[in-house]
């Protein structure tokens, strides 16, 4: 078949859906691939590293109009109107974007937005949210040590000792499980907290300290152990607690890294403003879930969107996509969740066949013939 991929054309976007490595096995079998010029220069790949191993390079009509385009975020509007009726598009396309389904289903693509692959052991190569939160969770550590202006470890030197730094991790799944792996490897002491019960035997397995909130009611138990692996909204009376805990632990972290999500709901607030203020001057909050809450906030109403914010002496980061600032190690873990999806979809011949009892291509088909396929 005919694939394509596209320039990225989303701001501060700076990856790339295929690699030379995922392009040379795509060619070995038996597809053509055609990458619009440029579209791996700022993932560090450049044109002629994919003409290297078969790729053509051509425009964005070219690419769009391919039987197969793959790209990293959902097409702009002008973008998806290049995109031949009955072809198929894969991606990040963001499943809980209702308007988008729509517009996809109306230009007539088969779309497949692999965020909503189940969590589980067969599709865990093809899982997106993972590979792209694990970069998060590791360059959120990388920006807070480059932020912070004192040392990450312990040091005893003759002009005297350094203590270590205290981080906080708020949210233990992919990118706050990586945070703490990457921060321990740094020397820091950490503690971390999430909803779910199986986070604490993790959180403790990685060296951190698990800061509990114990339940209280039967529902606030059966409520923490999620669905399909994701949490779910936590009583008010949980959260209350959690609050109050978050507060005391913050007060006494120089970072604070916070990527609490409940997927297709805003995120919830776990730092809030006047911790904030009680927290030392020159704390860090790096802040994941920027964006995806009220007004552009994350896990904190003070987060903007995109921006470094300072109150009261602490430095509040709101970049929102941090895989993007990984661009090359992001580009080829995502590069290979696409091939790996690709393969459920495609036959030994380079023919589409898209199976009707696949649990995995099911959860990620958006729409087709027309159709929104997707319920939110
Ligand atoms: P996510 O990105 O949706 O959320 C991040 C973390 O925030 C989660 O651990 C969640 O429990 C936590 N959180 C939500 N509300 C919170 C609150 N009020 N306070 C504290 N923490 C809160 O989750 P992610 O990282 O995508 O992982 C979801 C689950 O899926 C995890 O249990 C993970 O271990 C599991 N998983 C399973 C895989 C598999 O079996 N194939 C692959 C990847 C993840």
């Amino acid at each position: 078949m005919r694939i394509g991929v596209p320039l990225e054309t989303r701001p501060g976007e700076t990856r790339v859906a295929a690699t030379p490595e995922t392009v040379k096995k795509l060619i070995g079998q038996g597809h053509s691939v055609l990458m619009q010029k440029g579209a791996g220069v700022q993932a560090s790949q450049p044109d002629s590293a994919y003409e290297a191993v078969g790729a053509t390079i051509g425009s964005a009509a070219d690419a769009f109009g391919a039987e197969i385009v793959l790209k990293v975020r959902a097409p702009e509007a002008a973008e998806l109107k290049q995109i031949q009726s009955g072809s198929v598009l894969i991606g990040m396309l963001d499943p809980f974007d209702n308007d988008n389904i729509a517009a996809m289903a109306a230009q007539g693509v088969t779309a497949f937005s692999l965020e909503a692959a189940p969590r589980t052991t067969r599709a865990q190569s093809m899982d997106v949210l993972s590979s792209q939160a694990n970069i998060a969770g590791y360059k959120a550590v990388m920006i807070a040590a480059n932020e912070y202006q004192r040392f990450m470890p312990m040091l005893m030197t003759a002009a005297g000792t350094v203590k270590a730094a205290r981080v906080l991790i708020l949210g233990a799944g992919v990118a706050g499980l990586q945070a703490i792996a990457t921060a321990k490897r740094l020397g820091a002491v950490i503690e971390a907290s999430d909803v779910r019960p199986a986070a604490k035997e993790q959180i403790e397995s990685l060296g951190g300290k698990f800061v509990d909130v114990p339940y209280e009611t039967d529902e606030e138990r059966e409520i923490a152990k999620g669905v399909g692996g994701y949490a779910r909204p936590m009583p008010e009376a949980w959260m209350k607690r959690q609050a109050t805990l978050v507060a005391e632990r913050a007060q006494q972290a120089d970072i604070v890294i916070t990527t609490a999500l409940i997927p297709g709901r805003k995120p919830p607030v776990l730092l809030h403003s006047d911790t904030v203020a009680n927290m030392k001057p020159g704390s860090i909050v790096i802040d994941i879930a920027a964006g995806k809450g009220e007004n552009g906030s994350g896990n904190c109403p003070l987060t903007q969107a995109d921006k470094i914010v300072e109150v009261n002496g602490v430095k509040i980061v709101g970049y929102t996509n941090l895989a993007s600032m990984v661009a090359a190690d992001a580009s080829a873990l995502y590069a290979r969740n696409l091939i790996d999806f690709m393969k459920l979809i495609v036959d030994k011949d380079a023919k589409l066949v898209i199976p009707a009892a696949d649990d995995i291509v099911t959860a990620c088909l958006m729409c087709r013939d027309g159709q929104a396929v997707r319920k939110n």
